[in-house]
């Protein structure tokens, strides 16, 4: 089959991210495909300092959401939201790694990165790694759009990095970035509107 670049253009505009997913599951083949094709990204030296962990496991997927939902839980008390709020955004947390056929941990390894003596240079190095690794995050997006799939990404790892660490017993040396969601979709989701190419773009 040919595509043409009308065809590749409308594959990647068409890629939504997609939040209530069929129940069934992903074989397992099409997931290592997915990765393998993420793992294509741009990396800041080919260094690839992604790296995945695949939760699929019913008891995985409910030890994660309980664990970072008493995180959540707490800084969501810090900021002074009233407790029934606080227990309605955490079941709602809960209930969409619990329903999502797969979740897939994202994380940055910084070990095959450069290291430098100063902390303006090192900080450098860390951004090219993390650029390096979202890279791959909107791979994986792409690749599961490719298999027919939905997916959407959620930070809310960066806000329980240890406590993921912890619960999925990881090593210190990856850390958290991002949880993927994916399954075949139960919706296709509007578009959601984009700023006007001109407002994000100058020529000089
Ligand atoms: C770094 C990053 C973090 C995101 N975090 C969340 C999130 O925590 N929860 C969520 O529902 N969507 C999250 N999203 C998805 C965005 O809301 C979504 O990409 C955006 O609204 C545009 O919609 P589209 O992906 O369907 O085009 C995130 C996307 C990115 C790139």
């Amino acid at each position: 089959m040919t595509y043409t670049e009308t065809d590749l253009h409308n594959f990647l505009q068409t890629r939504r991210s997609v939040r209530r997913f069929k129940p069934d599951p992903i074989p397992d083949s099409v997931i290592e495909t997915i990765l393998s094709t993420a793992a294509y990204a741009p990396s800041a030296h080919n260094r690839q300092p992604w790296r995945f962990v695949v939760i699929t496991s019913p008891a995985a997927k409910t030890g994660l959401a309980d664990a970072m939902a008493l995180d959540f839980e707490r800084d969501l008390a810090h900021d002074g939201i009233p407790s029934e709020k606080i227990q309605s955004q955490i079941k709602r947390s809960k209930e969409r790694i619990n329903a999502a056929p797969a979740a897939i941990l994202l994380c940055l390894d910084m070990s095959d990165m450069d290291s430098y003596p100063d902390g303006r240079r090192q900080h450098a190095e860390r951004m090219m790694a993390v650029q390096s690794v979202a890279a791959a995050g909107l791979q994986l997006l792409l690749a599961a759009h490719a298999e027919g799939l939905g997916g959407v990404w959620v930070c809310s790892p960066l806000f329980a990095q240890e406590t993921i660490q912890t619960t999925l017993n990881l090593s210190p040396l990856w850390e958290p970035q991002g949880l993927f969601f994916v399954g075949y979709p139960a919706e296709i989701p509007k578009v959601r509107e984009r700023k006007h190419l001109e407002s994000v773009f100058i020529k000089r």
